[in-house]
């Protein structure tokens, strides 16, 4: 069959690759693969920035945003035939560490944990893949065309719940969120506030394309000024970092209100500086209570909430942040960034 392969920390590697069929092992699902979602991190390893292949390989199948439908499953599996399912992306540590020993690989402490597609583990950009039953999320059947954003909403379920872990430590109960970054982390995240009842701001350099329109489809407001002005105007209890852009992460974290958080989902370059006032900004985030919490990767919960999420939400606007679908063959246009592209799917088996 075919995969989308690369050899990890080499430029200009990837390429489409004849493999071996996969073979279930005991308590796996089969699954034919239907779609992959390209993000930042795909990209980064293509470039030969990222990514660690499988112990003793010299290439690694990438992806990790999945979606597939099951071909066989284990008899008295959960599963069935026909099914559409999306993998989880993180495996604990082998040691392991106490977060993984609690199935919070997540939240792993000795970064010895592997993931599908980027670290150690062949990923889901094939023609089919198998996977731990523990280790597959279920989706609504009417999801088949947007069920490929699962991981990135698993994602930004991760963040939204850390937000509210944080607030609960006194009385919390947020209005105001602002997202920063309309790509696919950054909408999901806008998606996932209103549903959660907040009035939602989201803040983008872009002033065409689709990203405008589907903000407003949600009933959030798009921005393009500043994140200083933006802040002043509408005063965040809630900011989802979503760019990794340095001047806006430190921006939004100088703009909260009193007892404000910020949840920082961007992966940033390393080596970027940047002068800010240290002590206003100690000042102001010990005098306000307020807190800036990372938050990567999802575990089986995040998932789960990812797959309610995207079933109770609005099947168009779905669709519309999928700009590109892109046959396997065609995977260097995939990985080609447009300005106005939001999420860029390959398809697997695409005739
Ligand atoms: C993925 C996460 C992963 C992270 C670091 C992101 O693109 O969405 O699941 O943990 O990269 O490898």
């Amino acid at each position: 069959m075919r995969a989308l392969t690369v050899a990890p920390l080499q430029r200009n590697s990837l390429e489409v690759s004849e493999v071996a069929d996969p073979r279930a092992g005991e308590g796996e699902l089969l699954v034919d693969g239907l779609a992959l979602g390209v993000c930042g991190t795909d990209r980064e390893i293509a470039e030969g920035n990222y990514g660690w292949a499988p112990p003793g390989h010299d290439r690694l199948v990438i992806g990790h945003e999945s979606l597939g439908r099951v071909r066989a499953a284990p008899p008295g599996s959960s599963f069935a035939p026909g099914d559409l399912v999306a993998g989880v992306v993180r495996r604990p540590d082998p040691v392991p560490c106490g977060a993984c020993a609690h199935g919070e690989f997540d939240m792993c402490r000795n970064g010895r944990y592997r993931e599908r597609g980027i670290k150690e583990l062949d990923g889901y950009a094939s023609e089919a893949w198998t996977v731990e039953q523990d280790y597959a999320v279920k989706l609504d059947a009417h999801l088949a065309e947007v069920g490929v954003l699962m991981e990135p909403t698993s994602v930004v379920a991760k963040a939204w719940e850390q937000v509210f872990d944080v607030g609960r430590r006194a009385w919390f109960e947020p209005e105001r969120a602002l997202v920063t970054g309309a790509g696919p982390i950054g909408l999901l995240a806008a998606l996932l506030g209103v549903q959660r009842g907040l009035e939602v701001h989201v803040l983008d350099r872009i002033t065409d394309g689709p990203k405008p329109t589907l903000v407003e489809k949600l009933s959030a407001d798009y921005h393009t000024d500043s994140v200083d002005e933006v802040t002043k105007k509408i005063r965040p209890d809630v900011v989802i970092e979503a760019t990794g852009v340095g001047q806006v992460v430190f921006g939004a974290i100088a703009g909260l209100d009193p007892y404000g958080i910020v949840c920082l989902t961007g992966v940033s370059p390393v080596g970027r500086k940047l002068t800010v006032d240290a002590g206003s900004l100690n000042r102001e985030i010990v005098l306000e209570n307020n807190v800036v919490v990372g938050s990567v990767n999802a575990n089986q919960s995040h998932f789960a909430a990812a797959a309610a999420a995207l079933a109770k939400a609005d099947l168009d606007w779905l669709k519309g942040l999928i700009t590109r679908r892109i046959a396997l063959d065609r995977f260097a246009d995939a990985f080609d960034r447009g300005d106005t592209d939001v999420k860029v799917v390959l398809e697997l088996n695409a005739a």
